[in-house]
């Protein structure tokens, strides 16, 4: 087994930034123009089994019920702590073992999702404190869209939304990821405008991710 460290690189944006399309042009590009690297992608909620249970609750089929038989939503601190949760399998079963093998690690969300979007129903430093232990990715890329952009992609790309896909929510989620960067700012991170075609984007991904990699 190669000793060799990789790297871990990590999309952020409201829903509908256009991650998911970044992460897999980012990841065809590599394979095409850089053999010589093995490159792995991967997302939050994870495969694993605490991101099979957030997706549930992020499509509202998990309804609790109180002991006196009441329904009444899920707990949004214990989503959070879900979340958290679902971090830490995620990069001690998959980002940590393929890192240290040498690979490139490529993440849709990670824990600044977490601090804009959990922030919104508990304070911000509780969420990055239990979210202490996830390691520091090597690039943050943030892909910065208005609210209602994200949302019209989000209801072109498929049908129903999930419980933060509001447009008041993401204003909110918009101001959290601001503050998110300054209480945890990334050694290396780059903000690019997503509302551009999705080529002009992916040229600026790839640009940040060449950087990193000479
Ligand atoms: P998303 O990544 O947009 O995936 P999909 O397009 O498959 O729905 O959805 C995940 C949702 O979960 C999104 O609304 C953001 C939210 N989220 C959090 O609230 N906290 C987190 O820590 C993460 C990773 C996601």
């Amino acid at each position: 087994m190669s000793s060799r460290r990789g790297w871990f690189v990590v999309f952020e944006g409201l829903d509908g930034a256009g991650t998911s399309t970044q992460v897999r042009l980012l990841a065809d590009r590599l394979r095409r123009e850089r053999p010589d690297l093995q490159v792995a992608v991967t997302a939050e909620p994870s495969s694993g089994p605490a991101g099979a249970l957030i997706r549930q609750v992020l499509k509202g089929r998990t309804t609790a019920v109180t002991a006196l038989g009441q329904p009444q939503a899920f707990d949004r601190r214990a989503l959070a702590l879900l979340f958290a949760a679902d971090r830490l399998d995620h990069v001690s079963c998959e980002v940590e073992p393929l890192v240290q093998a040498g690979w490139l690690v490529v993440s849709d969300r990670y824990v600044w999702s977490s601090l804009a979007y959990q922030s919104l129903d508990a304070p911000m430093e509780w969420v990055a404190h239990i979210n202490r232990f996830a390691p520091a990715p090597d690039l943050l890329i943030v892909l910065d869209v208005a609210p209602d952009v994200g949302l019209s992609r989000v209801d072109a790309s498929r049908p129903g939304r999930e419980i933060f896909e509001r447009e008041e929510t993401l204003d909110h989620v918009a101001g959290a990821y601001r503050e998110a960067l300054k209480v945890l700012p990334a050694a290396r991170a780059c903000v690019l405008a997503g509302d551009r075609p999705v080529e002009a984007v992916a040229e600026d991904v790839w640009a940040a991710v060449r950087d990193l990699l000479t």
